[in-house]
């Protein structure tokens, strides 16, 4: 299988059209099995997928470690073609707890630090703040990030939730590869001021939440055991009425999607496919059997009619909740 690619921004790296993120092999969506997250990652190598997500707060280095040991034990050519992305600042206690950002010059070079070594790696090829702190000006902590660039341990700088002010104001400071966001069919908060900027200064999107967590997946369903630290166990629109709503979206998009013969996911995913060139989802698989159903979203074409279609049944805002709880949206500068 050929993957397609998309370049990062004007300067930034070619990337699989599809990246792989890893967060769910470590935290916030229930358990997962360590064996199926290295083999999930060493047969996305295999299949052409290039491009790693991760962030040094996911269970605290955990995914670093996991992301780590599937390099080294992937046949060196597999290992030579994965490109990292990790996102830091995150401030987190040891019972999970979080508080807070930290984007201050040698705080950055402290976090790339410890992620080389957890990875097992001499760079990181894109690195990105979290959230904005808000007591330290962008143009320094994407400063600091400039200098790592300089000194070879990072190749690309990128940003994460951050409106069109901040993304003016960091690549004003240096160039900028690609911005992490939230994007999916009831996730289309970006396309009205943020998209216009990210498009005008030549900056990629890596699309998160491509399915909104699972939620359009096609695959949950209301009898899902949450723990206390998963995620959607808090979400907004994982809860009561909510919750009810937002699944009949996806059973009306589940008709759509047999007429077209393919999966409600792999229909979700190729809508994020299909926003442009400019776009590369990362898909949250933790295991084989869900990597293969993403990476089939990349045979699906929709054409006009398609197009048309899916936006009449999942109008843009047709979802009910927060993308996030109250307490996190405030950390959203893509939200302010
Ligand atoms: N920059 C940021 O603020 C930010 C925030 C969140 C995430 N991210 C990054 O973006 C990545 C993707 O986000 P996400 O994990 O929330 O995305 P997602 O792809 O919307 O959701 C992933 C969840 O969907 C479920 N799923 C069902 N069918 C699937 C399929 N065919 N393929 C993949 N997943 C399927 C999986 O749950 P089951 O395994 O239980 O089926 C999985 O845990 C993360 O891993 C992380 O690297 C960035």
């Amino acid at each position: 299988m050929t993957i397609p690619t998309r370049t990062l921004g004007t300067n930034g790296p070619r990337v699989s059209a599809l990246g792989l993120g890893c967060m769910g092999m470590s935290a916030l969506y229930g358990d997962a099995d360590r064996t199926e997250s290295i083999a999930t990652i060493h047969a996305a190598l295999e299949a052409g997928v290039t491009l790693l997500d991760t962030g040094d707060f996911y269970a605290m280095g955990h995914n670093e470690l996991l992301i780590g040991e599937a390099l080294r034990t992937a046949p060196a050519a597999r290992r030579e073609q994965a490109l990292t992305s990790v996102k830091f600042g995150a401030l987190r206690g040891p019972d999970g707890g979080w508080f807070g950002y930290d984007g201050r010059p040698a705080a950055v070079k402290n976090f790339a630090a410890y992620s080389l070594q957890r990875l097992g790696v001499d760079h990181i090829d894109v690195y990105r703040i979290a959230r904005v702190d808000a007591d330290v000006p962008i143009e320094e902590t994407v400063g600091a990030i400039a200098e790592l660039v300089e000194q070879g341990y990072v190749r690309h700088i990128g940003l994460s939730e951050v409106g069109a002010d901040t993304i003016r104001r960091a690549a004003a400071t240096a160039p900028i590869a690609d911005v992490q966001l939230e994007y999916a069919l009831i996730t289309r908060g970006i396309e009205d001021r943020i998209l216009p900027v990210t498009r005008e200064l030549g900056i990629s999107v890596t699309a998160y939440g491509v399915l909104s967590r699972g939620l359009i997946s096609g695959h949950f369903t209301t009898d899902r055991q949450l723990g206390a630290s998963d995620f959607r166990a808090h979400s907004p629109r994982f809860q009561g009425e909510n919750l009810q709503h937002n699944l009949t979206l996806v059973e009306q998009l589940r008709k759509l999607a047999e007429q077209k013969g393919v999966s409600v996911a792999q229909l979700a995913i190729a809508w994020v496919l299909s926003r442009g060139e400019d776009i590369v989802p990362l898909v949250g698989a933790r295991t084989r059997e869900r990597l293969t159903e993403s990476l089939g979203a990349l045979d699906v074409v929709l054409d006009a009619a398609d197009l048309a279609a899916i936006e009449a049944t999942v109008p843009a805002d047709s979802a009910v909740g927060d993308r996030y709880p109250s307490a996190m949206m405030a950390h959203l500068d893509s939200e302010h």
